[in-house]
């Protein structure tokens, strides 16, 4: 215990221990994460009727279900529900708030730590946002990206992304075998600073600064989800949404 008798400088005391004691625990970067429909569903077995690039999540760089008591409540978000429903569905289960829940409380909750997302207001409003500034849809077809049954080279559709917004994606594909000789493009990544500037994705996350372990429990986490970094040797597959025939 530190002894201050002035009370500027004991306020000083205690801000500068405050800032000393948060900054670990708070996030650094936004993930905002877009999964194309046609991929997801092919290995979830869903049947989307969506052929565009809709919403997974975003997700700060620190922290999972970081406050268990504080729960979803869709009737904070109600003005928000016609975008969500449509860029942000549920594709397993349309009809349901299950999806918004579990970002909520695994992603949402650690991101309102910002008072720029603390609120299920600011954190839904903000990510479908950015989902709408980013369009990434738009923007791949605009720059001839569009699902066909002609394979793309990696750097084609990397090279759109980071020309377009100047910064670096994550790019994930599914694999569908172990020596499969194509990858089917899956989720991407878009980043942001904490003031929602764009930002690289993979800037702080490379082999070379972080430890072995942490690089292989990330690794394992992606294999889990079934989606990994894209080869950048292998031709891409941009499978076109399937026609239904019920
Ligand atoms: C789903 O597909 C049907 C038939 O193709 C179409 O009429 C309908 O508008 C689609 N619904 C949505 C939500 O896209
Ligand atoms: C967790 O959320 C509850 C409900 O919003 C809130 O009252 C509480 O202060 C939060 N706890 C922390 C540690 O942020
Ligand atoms: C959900 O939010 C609404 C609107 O703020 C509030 O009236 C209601 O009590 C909340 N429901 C729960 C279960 O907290």
């Amino acid at each position: 215990m530190r002894l201050c008798t002035p009370l500027l400088l004991c306020l000083a005391v205690a801000l500068s221990s405050a800032f000393v004691i948060s900054p670990p625990h708070m996030w650094t970067k936004l993930i905002l994460t877009h999964h194309w429909p046609t991929t997801f569903c092919s290995m979830e077995h869903c049947h989307p009727n969506i052929s565009y690039w809709t919403l997974h999540g975003l997700w700060p760089d620190k922290g999972i279900d970081c406050n268990s008591s504080w729960h979803f409540n869709s009737s904070q978000i109600e003005d928000l529900l016609p975008d969500m429903k449509k860029s942000w569905p549920d594709l397993l289960n349309p009809l349901s708030a299950g999806f918004w829940k579990y970002e909520w409380h695994k992603h949402g909750t650690c991101a309102a730590k910002a008072d720029s997302l603390n609120s299920q207001h600011k954190y839904f409003g903000k990510a479908l946002e950015l989902y709408h500034k980013v369009d990434l849809d738009s923007i791949l077809k605009k720059f001839d990206i569009i699902p066909s049954e002609k394979y793309y080279t990696f750097s084609q559709i990397e090279g759109v992304i980071e020309n377009f917004y100047g910064i670096k994606p994550k790019i994930q594909c599914v694999h569908p075998s172990m020596n499969a000789d194509f990858q089917i493009l899956g989720q991407i990544e878009i980043c942001f600073n904490p003031d929602f500037t764009l930002l690289d994705c993979e800037t702080r996350f490379t082999m070379e600064t972080m430890s072995k372990r942490d690089w292989d429990k990330l690794m394992a986490v992606d294999k889990a989800s079934g989606f990994s970094v894209c080869d950048h040797d292998l031709p891409v597959y941009y499978p076109p949404p399937k026609t239904h025939t019920n």
